[in-house]
């Protein structure tokens, strides 16, 4: 876990500084240890007790305090963090940075680390475009300091245009990038991924098939890509545009997504989110099989494809370390999907109601329920890409214990 870093949050003055107290909640859900120092600007937007409130630490404030020279000195307080973060980082707090002024604790800190500082300005556009600001800028990212945003959007001061503090999310993100020196959580972790629906072939012309669209799919490779993983797509036929930074294997029937699946192995983790056809045509006709005047339609005999899922979670060499399945129900959707989990030996199944008011199987959005063996969370209705990014931010998490 990331339990042992510390980060050293300087709150400056600013409207944007309620946004300090999301990111305090962003840290520390992900176990980080916060502690923050206010400036006397910053106290005007946001008290130091919800800062106290959320870091669960003490909240620092003034240079010459007796009280905390004699618990911590300010140089320890500088050192003892990981990273110092300024958010929101005010055109003044740049401005004696840039200048190297120690006029107060939260300056004085800054001047006196040997940890690598993150910047998130925040500022009226006119006092973020002017040419000082600007100047301090170039001049602390030539010292090494890390700069995240401004955005750009309405201001508090009806203004519009460059200014505005990131959100949390991504200072968070640049946070993290820091203090993994930009290494990606899943970089060299294999993933493998299954997408889309298979064709199962009743004569040269016509095919068995099912409305998977490959978005839910393809969206998890890419999530997974973009954290670092190393990802092999094994994809049946659909539209969707590959996604960047995967290996994709075009398959069609159910046999050849079992095949590609364990030429792809080793892997780290598997999830097969691709509708896999259960049953096949036991005899697949050779010719085109003919309409007849007056005869009886044609009888499908089918019967049973491999079960890629149940093969790879009992698999006995090379079974990933996190095997997950998904289970498409319309009806009994929990019940059916704990089932599944067990029967097919996977770590975890993602239960979906694909009934076809819920416009899940081919449409852009999911409500899906995560079945691990210690419970079932419940997440609300998302894009398919936003559920893509919290299953691959899962896996990371599984990857870390
Ligand atoms: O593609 P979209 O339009 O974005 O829709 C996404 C989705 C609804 C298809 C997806 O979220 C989903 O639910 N995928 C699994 C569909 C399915 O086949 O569910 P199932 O309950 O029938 O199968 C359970 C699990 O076994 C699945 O992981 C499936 O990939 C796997 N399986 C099933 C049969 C088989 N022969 N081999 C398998 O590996």
């Amino acid at each position: 876990m990331t339990e042992s870093k510390k980060i050293l949050l300087i709150v400056s003055g600013g409207i944007a500084a309620f946004k300090a107290l999301e990111l305090i909640r962003l840290l520390r859900a992900k176990d980080y240890g916060v502690t923050c120092v206010l400036t006397r600007a910053g106290a005007q937007f946001v008290t130091p007790l919800s800062l106290q409130a959320l870091s669960e630490q003490k909240v620092y404030s003034e240079l010459f305090s007796l009280t905390d020279e004699s618990e911590m000195g300010h140089i320890q307080l500088s050192r003892s963090a990981d990273l110092l973060v300024v958010a929101p980082a005010s055109a003044d707090i740049l401005a004696k940075m840039a200048a190297g002024l120690a006029d107060d604790l939260a300056s004085t800190l800054l001047l006196a680390t040997d940890k690598p500082v993150l910047v998130a300005p925040a500022m009226n556009v006119r006092m973020w475009q002017h040419p000082a600001t600007q100047a301090n800028l170039a001049t602390l990212t030539v010292r090494g300091v890390h700069v995240v945003g401004p955005d750009e959007g309405a201001m508090a001061c009806h203004e519009f245009g460059p200014g505005r503090l990131s959100e949390p999310q991504a200072i968070l993100a640049a946070i993290e990038a820091l203090l993994t020196g930009g290494k990606k959580p899943l970089t060299g972790r294999h993933a493998i991924v299954t997408s889309g629906p298979t064709h199962e072939p009743i004569d040269p012309v016509r095919y068995i098939a099912n409305r998977s669209s490959g978005k839910q799919g393809h969206a998890i490779a890419a999530a997974l890509a973009a954290l670092g993983a190393r990802v092999t797509l094994v994809s049946g036929p659909v539209s969707q545009p590959e996604p960047p930074g995967v290996a994709i294997r075009r398959v069609e029937t159910a046999r050849e997504m079992l095949q590609a699946c364990e030429a792809a192995l080793p892997a780290d983790v598997f999830v097969g989110a691709a509708a896999v056809a259960d049953w096949r045509m036991a005899a697949e006709a050779t010719e085109k099989i003919k309409k007849k005047p007056g005869a009886a339609p044609p009888a499908l005999t089918l019967t049973l494809n491999p079960d890629i899922l149940a093969t790879i979670g009992q698999i006995k060499k090379n079974r990933p370390r996190l095997v997950i399945g998904f289970a498409a129900e319309t009806d009994n959707l929990l019940a059916n999907a704990a089932a599944k989990r067990t029967s097919k030996g996977c770590d975890w199944i993602v239960a979906n109601d694909v009934s076809p008011a819920t416009g899940i199987m081919g449409g852009d959005e999911n409500a899906i329920h995560l079945v691990t063996a210690t419970g079932t969370e419940d997440w609300p209705r998302l894009h398919k890409e936003e559920v893509a990014r919290r299953l691959a931010a899962r896996i990371v998490e599984e990857f870390q214990k």
